[in-house]
């Protein structure tokens, strides 16, 4: 299955959401990310809110939570059903922007509009032979001082994809490549059974300098 071509086009991931191969979708939103608002519904803050991106949405589970919890949220995606499905599943409580577009594609316009970018199963999703550019676009998307929230999966060596593997190692010198500083990273015990041990979250925030 030559994969890392098809990957670049959204008529792939249409196919799986079409044929129902779509196992990546939790059909809510992450533990882990429900376990960071919480911290800061109790007054243990980590991260207030501001303007978040949200990269290859999906159904926008993670997204919608953010903006339950008072983030700002642009939602994008560049399947069309994963956009229809997103609009379907709005509700007032959490207001989505949502854009239909390749993250590769997005406007100059939204460089340094956000204060957060958020990534689950995005980044594992890209043609891999394209990470240093999208590490590239994080950064840009980013405010100075901006933070890249990434729950990477999947961390083994397993060859081929989507879901492509990479390693903690790589993600770290991917993003502090292009200016991001790694302010904390654990290991979620709160994966969900079929992710556990393959997963990771890193908190990086962008520094003064981003590659133009
Ligand atoms: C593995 S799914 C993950 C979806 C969501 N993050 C989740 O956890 O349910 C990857 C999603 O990213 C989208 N995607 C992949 N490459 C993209 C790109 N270059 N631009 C925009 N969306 C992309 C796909 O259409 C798909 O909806």
């Amino acid at each position: 299955m030559n994969d890392t071509i098809d990957v670049n086009s959204p008529a792939k991931w249409e196919a799986d959401y079409a044929r129902g191969t779509d196992g990546w979708d939790l059909g809510g939103p992450t533990p882990a990310f429900l376990r960071l608002l919480s911290a800061q519904q109790q007054g243990r803050a980590r991260f207030r809110p501001g303007r978040l991106l949200v990269p290859g949405a999906g159904r926008g589970h993670d997204a919608r939570e953010f903006a339950r919890h008072g983030f700002q949220v642009t939602a994008v995606d560049f399947s069309p059903y994963a956009v229809q499905e997103m609009r379907r599943l709005a509700t007032p409580d959490a207001p989505l922007e949502i854009l239909e577009s390749d993250v590769f594609a997005l406007p100059r316009a939204l460089d340094g509009a956000f204060d957060y970018v958020l990534d689950y199963t995005c980044f594992c999703a890209i043609d891999p032979r394209r990470r240093g550019e999208y590490a590239g676009r994080v950064a840009r998307w980013l405010k100075v001082g901006g933070v890249y929230i990434h729950l990477g999966f999947p961390l083994d060596a397993h060859a081929g994809g989507p879901p492509f593997a990479a390693s903690a190692g790589e993600i770290l010198n991917l993003f502090t490549q292009q200016g991001l500083r790694l302010l904390e990273r654990e290991v979620p015990f709160d994966s969900v059974p079929q992710r556990r041990g393959l997963e990771e979250l890193f908190v990086f925030a962008r520094c003064v300098f981003v590659a133009a």
